[in-house]
């Protein structure tokens, strides 16, 4: 009944949302301030007699304020339910079933759940010890997704060696930039140039825009691999509510600006209070950090400091496993960290 396929998956865990509100969520890299004020005003002067009629299938509002902010035309944009919906369909359009789907290693833990739900060739590349970039010369798949800051890693992989990579690369490439905001440099300019190339660069709301609850992520590309896109998704991935209030965060970038410098203050100060208690920690472009801590024993501050109601996100491994990826919270919330450990 169920296919051997699924039979076999191991699913992909999410990071804990626990009940208890007095919990200190460092784990899943939200942005811990609220969405722009803009939101709250959509969601109270909704007109719930809307809720009647199905939304626009093709999102033409919500695209064209996305090609405006990154000058690029309005079919080179696609919106998703999440940008995990997005990663979940560029598997189906741009993978042939014998194919494959590489991405680094360590990386979103998300990729190879989805080439084995896929039913496709898993293709890891190992990054160097340090996390630094790292490809074999002949390296080939039908899609490539590469976080760029990488998760968890939080490092950036400079714009020229991206570049690069994809020029060479037959594939598609997926530069997944979740935490593109928080970083001082990003790849937006290799998907809008629709100049046929295979690049596209896909964006969310739910870290800079403080919207993980709406579901709300977009991808820019070429028209022609975008368009691909248009033709297998579900009719109506996208509601009404999410597109409306979608579009009033993508109204306010000022608000979501503010809130970026602010966590990267507290970013920038949390790191250096961990370093210097004798961690070493990445260099963070995203709204989290990688750190070690001095004995390498990550899994038992991890445990210590759930114990202490304070959450972060530990992922075992040889790669990994000596690691610990820490939200950027609030200060108040930062502060509480170092003062538990
Ligand atoms: C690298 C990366 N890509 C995509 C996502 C998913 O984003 P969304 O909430 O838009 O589905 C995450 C969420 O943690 C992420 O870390």
């Amino acid at each position: 009944m169920i296919s051997q396929n699924v039979q076999n998956l191991t699913a992909y865990t999410p990071g804990e949302q626990p009940r208890d509100p007095s919990v200190i969520k460092l784990n899943t890299n939200e942005n811990p301030y609220p969405p722009s004020p803009k939101v709250k005003e959509c969601l109270t002067g909704f007109d719930v007699t809307r809720l009647r009629l199905y939304p626009d299938p093709v999102f033409l509002k919500v695209r064209e304020r996305i090609a405006a902010i990154h000058q690029c035309a309005v079919n080179q944009v696609f919106v998703g339910n999440g940008s995990d919906e997005i990663l979940s369909l560029c598997t189906r359009a741009f993978v042939e079933n014998d194919g494959s789907i590489g991405f680094f290693e360590p990386s979103y833990s998300l990729y190879p759940v989805l080439s084995d739900i896929r039913g496709v060739a898993r293709r890891p590349v190992s990054l160097n010890s340090d996390f630094t970039w790292r490809m074999p010369p002949d390296f080939s798949a039908d899609l490539f997704f590469m976080t760029n800051p990488n998760a968890p890693t939080s490092m950036l992989h400079s714009r020229g060696t991206v570049a690069d990579f994809c020029a060479g690369f037959a594939g598609v490439v997926v530069v997944d930039e979740a935490y593109g905001d928080f970083a001082d440099d990003n790849c937006m300019a290799l998907a809008t140039a629709d100049d046929n190339s295979n690049t596209l660069v896909m964006r969310t709301l739910s870290k800079s825009f403080s919207l993980a609850g709406l579901r709300f992520g977009y991808v820019i590309g070429p028209a022609v691999l975008i368009e691909a896109l248009y033709k297998i998704k579900d009719s109506y991935n996208m509601d009404m509510l999410a597109l409306e209030i979608g579009l009033a965060a993508l109204n306010d970038l000022d608000y979501m600006r503010s809130n970026v410098v602010k966590i990267k203050a507290t970013r920038e100060r949390l790191g250096a209070s961990l370093r210097e208690r004798g961690w070493s920690v990445c260099k963070s472009q995203t709204n989290f950090l990688f750190a070690r801590p001095p004995d390498g024993d990550a899994a038992r501050v991890f445990d210590g400091l759930k114990q202490q109601k304070i959450y972060t996100r530990y992922f075992p491994g040889t790669q990994t496993g000596e690691y610990l990826r820490i939200t950027v919270g609030t200060d108040a919330q930062c502060d509480a960290l170092l003062a538990a450990l």
